[in-house]
C-alpha cells in the first residue's frame, strides 16, 4: 500500500536538462515508476540515451530539444507539447541551469549575468507559469520541483551570480507554492549539494576548492546523480500529497 504512494503509472512529465547528470537520473527514476517522461534539452538528439534507458527499463520516454534560456524555445515547446499531449501534464521538473562564470564576483561580465539569469531565473519561470496554468486549466493540479542548490542557502566562493539566481529559484518555489496551492499544483525544491557531473567539472578540478568543501561535508564525499533521483520522486508523488513550498537539502550534511 506505501509503496503504491510513489507509483507515477498513468503520469505524464515533463524533465528539463534530461540529457545526461542529475537530470537524467530524475527521468529515469520517473520513467521506471510509471510516468511517461518527456526529456528536454538543448539538442535535438540529446536526450536519446535518456529515453532508450527509460524505455530499456520498459518505461516510455520522448525527446525534445528545448533551450530554457530563450524564450521563443520554451514557447515553441509548449506549442509542440499541446498538439501531442492535449491539456496532459502532471510533473514539471525543472533542473536545466546555467553557470557560464567560474571567478571573483567582482570580475562578472554582463554576458555571463545574463546568460545565468536568463536561464536560471526567466526560464525556470516561465517553464513553471505554462505548466502552472496547464495543471490549473485542466483542473486535476500537478507537481513542479524546481533544482536549486546548496548554493541558494550559502554562496559558494567564485559562483556569485548563480548562487543569487539559486536563491531565487528557492524563493520562486515558495512564491509559487502559495498562490497555486488552491489549484492542487504543488511547488518544490530540491537543494542539491555538490554532485559529480560534467556541470561541476571545474569544481572538483578545483583542489582549493574540494580542500575547503570536503571538510565541511560530514559524509566526506560528494554525491553521484542517482543519489538526488530518490526526493524528486518522493516530491512528484502521492507520498508529498501534503508538501509544498518546501525544500529538500541532499547535501551530505554540508549546510547542517
Ligand atoms: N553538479 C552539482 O554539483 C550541482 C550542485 C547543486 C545543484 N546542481 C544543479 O543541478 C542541476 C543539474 O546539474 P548537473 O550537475 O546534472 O549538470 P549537467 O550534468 O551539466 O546537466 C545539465 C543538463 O541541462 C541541460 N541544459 C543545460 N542548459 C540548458 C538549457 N539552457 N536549456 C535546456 N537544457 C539545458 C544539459 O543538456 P544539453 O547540454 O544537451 O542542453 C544537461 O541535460 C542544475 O540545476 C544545477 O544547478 C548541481
Amino acid at each position: 500500500m506505501a509503496r503504491d504512494q510513489f507509483n507515477l503509472d498513468g503520469k505524464l512529465a515533463v524533465v528539463a536538462g534530461a540529457s545526461r547528470g542529475i537530470g537524467q537520473s530524475i527521468a529515469l527514476i520517473l520513467g521506471e515508476y510509471g510516468a511517461h517522461v518527456v526529456a528536454l534539452s538543448r539538442g535535438e538528439d540529446g536526450c536519446a540515451e535518456t529515453v532508450e534507458l527509460i524505455r530499456r527499463g520498459g518505461g516510455s520516454a520522448e525527446a525534445r530539444a528545448c533551450h530554457i534560456g530563450r524564450m521563443e524555445s520554451i514557447e515553441a515547446f509548449w506549442t509542440w507539447f499541446h498538439r501531442s499531449h492535449g491539456d496532459r501534464l502532471d510533473i514539471l521538473v525543472n533542473n536545466a541551469a546555467a553557470n557560464p562564470y567560474y571567478g571573483h564576483i567582482l570580475d562578472t561580465d554582463v554576458a555571463s549575468f545574463e546568460k545565468t539569469v536568463d536561464v536560471n531565473l526567466r526560464g525556470y519561470f516561465f517553464m513553471c507559469v505554462e505548466a502552472g496554468r496547464r495543471m490549473r486549466d485542466h483542473g486535476r493540479g500537478g507537481a513542479i520541483v524546481n533544482v536549486a542548490s546548496a548554493n541558494a542557502l550559502s554562496p559558494g566562493d567564485k559562483q556569485g551570480v548563480y548562487s543569487i539566481t539559486k536563491a531565487g529559484i528557492h524563493n520562486m518555489g515558495k512564491a509559487l507554492a502559495r498562490e497555486c496551492g488552491e489549484y492542487g499544483i504543488r511547488v518544490n525544491t530540491l537543494v542539491p549539494g555538490l554532485t559529480r557531473t560534467k556541470f561541476a567539472q571545474a569544481l572538483h578540478d578545483d583542489e582549493e576548492f574540494m580542500a575547503k568543501q570536503l571538510p565541511h561535508t560530514p559524509l566526506g564525499r560528494g554525491a553521484v546523480p542517482d543519489e538526488m533521483a530518490g526526493a524528486v520522486l518522493y516530491l512528484c508523488s502521492d507520498a508529498a500529497s501534503y508538501t509544498t513550498g518546501s525544500s529538500i537539502v541532499v547535501d551530505g550534511g554540508y549546510l547542517a
